[in-house]
């Protein structure tokens, strides 16, 4: 390990209240990602800037010898890195918060990824993305693209239209690397030891069964018990009320359908109605994450305003998003084949389901980039399910690169938690209305 090769990296969208907290994973592990440079970059200097002294300090106090750079500048950054760990956020909070409130103004869901929400932000996302692509491109064929933006289904199958030969784009999600966290605690064994085998779409699967390395399958047993109790994240106690709500409906699923164990996006899709009932329209999740993370991540940067040692600073950490965005590029850059619930395409990896999709399913990371285990078919339920959602996801996709209106109203009439066309034109041209910087249709 000591001999590993040192990396440049480009942290794209610098201003997330996220990236303290990967600085310090990437401290964490620096023998087995080793780099020589970060270059921070953000369109947002002000919300950068918020970040930039406890980001610097913690370096130059764990990491002096490497190079730290802060850009604006979009030539700066990619022009000359190895890996770019991509987390743009197109239009921010307010944007967000678009996204989660108007759909709620016609009783349907209010999700920054699944429903109107994700369809508008993924809007956003392709066309930012897009040029982010072409951007690093005309520099390099080399760079890695390690892709967070969401909603991850949307962007990764509109990466691989708009790009269909490149090879070097990784899209992420971190939702399965968080529940296997979380049933790890639950059955009182090493997350390191359990290997799961899942399929579907991004947000939007279910995990199938759960070996540990020595080959015996805690399915059932996992099974049972969330059937009989709250299913809790392995975090609970740091996490806000509306988060934990996410978790408790994967037992309210398992009465209905107890075959396999559902991330727990999928109850946008299955219980609409009681998550719309419950929702408040004026206060939503990007509030509260603003209230929360974000604020207690921004008092913890300014600490370190004018500061020069780490004295009575904590050193933040993730041990899910910044963990496994830097056990990704460490199994690139190495070759490793680690093992990992990856984002493909699906190419016969579930042979009764379309070859073009972008399944989520297990497989391995390596200096090829992700190669998704073979699943087998699938049951017609699931299948179903799958083909509808695969349908709005693509239909939302056409309709950003064809600027096509009548591709929107059907991507939108497709999605399980609209169905009424009525109320998908209306959300429709309400977020058009909201939407004219970022994007427009004919
Ligand atoms: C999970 C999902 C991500 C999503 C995030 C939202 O990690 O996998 O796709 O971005 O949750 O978290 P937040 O705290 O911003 O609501
Ligand atoms: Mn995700």
């Amino acid at each position: 390990m000591m001999n590993r090769k040192k990396h440049t990296i480009t942290i794209a969208g610098a201003g997330s209240a996220r990236v303290p907290a990967l600085v310090g994973n990437l401290i964490e592990m620096k023998e087995r990602f080793p780099l020589n440079k970060i270059i921070f970059y953000d369109i947002d200097n002000e919300r950068m800037g918020k970040m930039e002294a406890y980001d610097r300090l913690v370096l130059k106090t764990f990491w002096p010898e490497v190079e730290v750079i802060f850009t604006t500048d979009m030539d700066e950054a990619y022009s000359d890195t190895d890996f770019i760990f991509c987390q743009m956020r197109v239009g921010k909070g307010e944007m967000r918060s678009y996204d989660e409130k108007l759909p709620l103004k016609y009783g349907l869901v209010g999700q920054e990824t699944c429903g109107p929400g994700g369809f508008s932000y993924g809007m956003r996302s392709l066309g930012a993305m897009k040029e982010m692509v072409e951007k690093v491109r005309s520099y390099s064929k080399d760079t890695w693209i390690l892709n967070y933006t969401n909603p991850a289904a949307i962007v990764a199958y509109g990466l691989q239209r708009m790009f269909p030969d490149d090879k070097r784009i990784l899209n992420l999600c971190d939702q399965p690397f968080s529940l296997m966290k979380s049933f790890a605690k639950i059955l009182d064994i090493p997350q390191e030891k359990l290997r799961a085998r899942y399929f579907g779409l991004n947000h939007f699967g279910w995990f199938t069964d759960l070996f540990d390395t020595d080959g015996v399958n805690h399915f059932d047993q996992l099974r049972d018990y969330l059937k009989h109790h709250d299913f809790k994240p392995f975090n609970a106690e740091q996490r806000a009320k509306s988060w934990l709500d996410t978790y408790v409906r994967v037992n309210k699923y398992l009465q209905y359908f107890d075959e396999y164990i559902p991330t727990t996006y999928l109850q946008y899709y299955f219980f609409p109605d009681e998550i719309v009932a419950e929702s408040n329209p004026d206060y939503t999740r990007v509030d509260e994450a603003r209230d929360t993370r974000e604020k207690e991540v921004f008092e913890t940067c300014a600490l370190a305003e004018g500061k020069d040692t780490m004295d009575g600073i904590p050193m933040l950490t993730n041990q899910v998003f910044g963990k496994l965005m830097v056990e990704v590029a460490e199994s690139i850059a190495y070759d490793l084949h680690n093992e990992f619930i990856v984002l493909v395409q699906n190419n016969g990896l579930i042979p009764n389901f379309e070859p073009n999709a972008i399944v989520e399913v297990a497989g391995t990371i390596g200096k090829n980039g992700a190669q998704g285990y073979y699943f087998g078919e699938i049951g017609t339920f699931y299948k179903g399910l799958m083909e509808n959602q695969y349908s709005y996801e693509r239909l939302t996709v056409e309709s950003f690169m064809e600027k096509s209106y009548t591709k929107a109203l059907q991507a939108l009439t497709l999605n399980r938690t609209v169905i009424d066309p009525q109320k998908a034109k209306a959300i429709l041209d309400d977020f058009q209305a909201v939407s004219r910087k970022y994007w427009s249709l004919s």
